[in-house]
């Protein structure tokens, strides 16, 4: 069975590195069109909008980049998210409880508000949320960005209900930790800035234990979103895919 994904027309946000870059790139060596937003689009590939999707004017303006430019949205790959590193839960004031949900909850509903009733109108399409395993696996260290991804999760599994029956489908792909600029900034605090590759070795196999013994790259994760953006996932909706090398123990 195809993917089906040549000539699609593809939005993923937070697409200037990691993951998102990852996920456009192998879109467009599927043969979508591919859209890329991002607040630094000098690395993204496609058809590039320089945007803060953490504000309805950016998101508005990227939806209408992309419709101007290609005439509609089949495929969108709601990547983008902040995670800052916390001291503790009152380390976190309002405004920044704001800007993680703006970014990364927001972000998603007003572009799942903007891109679905045109799916709807073009007989379908596939939304794909990057989740994390911290939405079951909350951590202290990352307590507004845990409880955000929660969220997301809860809106992608309303929304496969809702959208179903008009041929949309809405699944998460929930990564590990995995080896993109946020990460390395993470390893870089806990190296002292020395030698990333070997605490990222700590991290895997002291740390974390992951049973496959490797961090993910963005490429991994990829790979799965293309599976659920594209045909051969026809059957799959509401449904959560852990990128994450055997890191959860529960079932
Ligand atoms: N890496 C991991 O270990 C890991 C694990 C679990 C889940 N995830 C999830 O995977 C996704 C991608 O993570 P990543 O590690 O690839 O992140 P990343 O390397 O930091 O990439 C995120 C991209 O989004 C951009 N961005 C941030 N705020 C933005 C805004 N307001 N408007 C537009 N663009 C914005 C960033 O731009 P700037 O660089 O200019 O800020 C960056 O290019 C996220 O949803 C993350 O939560 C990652």
């Amino acid at each position: 069975m195809s993917d089906g994904l040549a000539g699609r027309i593809a939005l993923v946000t937070g697409a200037g590195s990691g993951i998102g870059l990852a996920v456009a790139r192998r879109l467009a060596e599927a043969g979508a069109e591919v859209v890329s937003a991002d607040l630094d689009t000098s690395d993204c590939a496609g058809f590039a909008v320089t945007a803060d999707l953490g504000t309805a004017t950016g998101v508005d303006d990227l939806v209408a980049a992309a419709t101007d430019r290609f005439g509609g949205v089949d495929v969108l790959v709601n990547n983008v998210a902040v995670a800052p590193y916390r001291d503790g839960f009152t380390d976190i004031d309002d405004a920044s409880w704001q800007r993680s949900w703006d970014v990364n909850v927001m972000s998603g509903v007003r572009l799942c508000r903007a891109v679905i009733p045109i799916m709807v109108d073009r007989g379908g399409g596939s939304v794909v949320m990057i989740g994390s395993e911290a939405a079951r696996h909350p951590t202290p260290r990352l307590l507004d960005y845990s409880v955000t991804k929660a969220a997301l999760l809860s809106l992608a599994k309303a929304l496969a209900f809702e959208y179903g029956p008009h041929g949309v489908r809405v699944n998460t792909v929930a990564p590990g930790p995995t080896r993109t600029a946020t990460m390395d900034a993470y390893l870089a605090s806990l190296a002292g800035g020395s030698d990333l590759d070997a605490a990222a070795d700590h991290l895997v196999r002291d740390v974390r234990k992951l049973p496959l013994g490797r961090m993910n790259d963005p490429e991994d994760v990829a790979e799965v979103v293309l599976f659920l953006a594209g045909d051969r996932a026809r059957q799959v909706t509401g449904s959560e895919y852990g990128v994450n090398a055997g890191s959860t123990a529960s079932m």
